[in-house]
């Protein structure tokens, strides 16, 4: 069968070209429109980036229309019910399920890469009590690089992979401290006896004053939303860990910039927004007030937890979690008002024509929230909570990319700005 190709011709010059078709193994088919600059003149527009493949990628598959999310082949419905976070992480590094001492090696690497050096305590102590754990994440982060300078080698493989399993395995000890560093408490160090979500909930809650003893039913709950942020393929923040890993920099700057990127509310700080956002309705008579103030095209305030780039049909990981919120509430014996007036808004929202004409559904983040606020993570940690998991994907995509050959992340733009004219000096001004 022929080449599958798209030819474009200019109405200006009359030239033609031919730009060929990229297929993968699954999705939309590709223009590749590498040569149409070069050939005739001319870039293309898309704000956005609403219709364009920055890359090749072999980690994650999402069908948008059809609700469809794989890591590696994996269909994510299958990953959160039988898989463990460290498990998907191991998944998405290496791109096959472990065999058992596979696991066992990679569990214990990331193990005993959990301890942060003393002095990274001491720089979160220059942050004032009331900072927000996403600034000392991404500034900690960031300061990573000035505490293993002699790996930071991107072309060596081996380095590579070290710094990755360093960042999944002290991104929880980080955001705990950071929790910490906020509630006036002495630092909690990482116990090597516990699962990597055990021992998060461990750093973040035990005080020296008694023992505390890990509820494996919020561990669980824990780890399947670890799972379900993960990885997201092309989103915003990893996105920006690929544009910033294409300079050469090095992979705690390239994550620093995700978690900065993960923080806006349009991303993962809507787990923050939604919560705040049920709090703001309060109650089930007003939430109709509040759907009116969404769909007012003069009023900014957006229904927070609705709506997704991809997902037009719904977000698998939405329904998963969605899911998980009543079973984990019915298991930690916990009655939160905010279940019953999440469901109402979500109710009323996918019976309104504004809502449904629109394709917006809940997306992963309007659920979540309560699963955090039951296991007593406070709000202004919801973030950080998704950047715990979502820095396997982060890593992944930025080992997948420094393993092959690439160029410098680059786009061009329109410009729109004043024609050349002369400068004139001040008094004549
Ligand atoms: N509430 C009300 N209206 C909305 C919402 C919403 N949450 N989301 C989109 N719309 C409307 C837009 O106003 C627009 O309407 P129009 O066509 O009449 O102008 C239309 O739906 C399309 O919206 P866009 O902003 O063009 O969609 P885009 O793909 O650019 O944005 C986004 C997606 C950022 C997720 C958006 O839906 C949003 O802001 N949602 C709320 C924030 C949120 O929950 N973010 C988390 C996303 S998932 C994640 O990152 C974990």
């Amino acid at each position: 069968m022929a080449e599958r190709k798209l030819t474009l011709t200019d109405s200006e010059s009359g030239k033609t070209l031919d730009l060929p078709v990229v297929s993968g193994t699954e999705g939309d088919p590709t223009i590749d429109i590498s040569r149409l600059h070069p050939e005739l003149g001319l870039f293309t527009f898309d704000p956005g980036y609403g219709a364009t493949a920055s890359c090749k990628s072999d980690i994650t598959y999402i069908d948008g229309g059809e609700g469809i999310l794989r890591y590696r082949g994996y269909p994510i419905e299958q990953l959160a019910e039988k898989s463990s976070f460290l498990e998907v992480a191991y998944l998405l590094l290496y791109g096959e399920l472990p065999k058992d001492t596979e696991f066992a090696r990679f569990e214990r690497d990331i193990t005993y890469h959990t301890m942060v050096h003393e002095r990274i305590n001491s720089f979160m102590d220059g942050f004032h009590y009331d900072a927000h754990p996403m600034a000392i994440l991404s500034g900690v982060v960031a300061s990573m690089a000035g505490f293993y300078h002699d790996k930071l080698d991107v072309n060596d493989p081996e380095q590579r992979d070290l710094a990755a399993k360093r960042l999944i395995a002290k991104m929880p000890t980080i955001a705990a401290a950071a929790y910490r560093h906020s509630m006036g408490w002495p630092n909690a160090y990482p116990s090597n006896s516990l699962n990597y979500s055990e021992r998060f909930l461990h750093m973040m809650f035990s005080v020296p004053a008694e023992n505390y003893e890990v509820n494996p039913v919020a561990a669980k709950a824990l780890d399947l939303l670890f799972i379900l942020h993960a990885d997201h393929e092309q989103n915003a923040s990893t996105s920006t860990v690929r544009l910033v890993g294409s300079t050469g920099a090095n992979p705690y700057a390239c994550t620093a910039a995700g978690i900065a990127a993960l923080w806006g509310p349009a991303h993962g700080g809507a787990n923050e927004a939604v919560l705040n956002m049920l709090n703001q309705i309060g109650d089930v008579s007003r939430v109709g007030e509040f759907v009116k103030k969404a769909k007012d095209k003069n009023d900014p305030f957006r229904l927070m937890g609705f709506g997704h780039r991809v997902y037009k049909n719904f977000d698998p990981r939405a329904t998963i979690i969605r899911k998980a919120c009543h079973e984990v509430l019915d298991e930690l014996g916990i009655k939160d008002p905010l279940l019953d007036l999440a469901m109402e808004l979500e109710k009323i929202a996918l019976e309104d024509d504004y809502f449904v004409q629109r394709k917006l559904y809940p997306n992963v983040d309007f659920y979540s929230g309560i699963i955090y606020k039951a296991l007593g993570i406070p709000t202004s940690m919801f973030t950080a909570m998704f950047a715990i998991g979502r820095t396997v994907g982060w890593v992944s995509q930025w080992l997948e990319q420094s393993a092959t050959p690439h160029r410098i992340g680059r786009p061009r733009q329109v410009y729109t700005g004043a024609a050349e004219r002369d400068y004139v000096s001040i008094d004549q001004r």
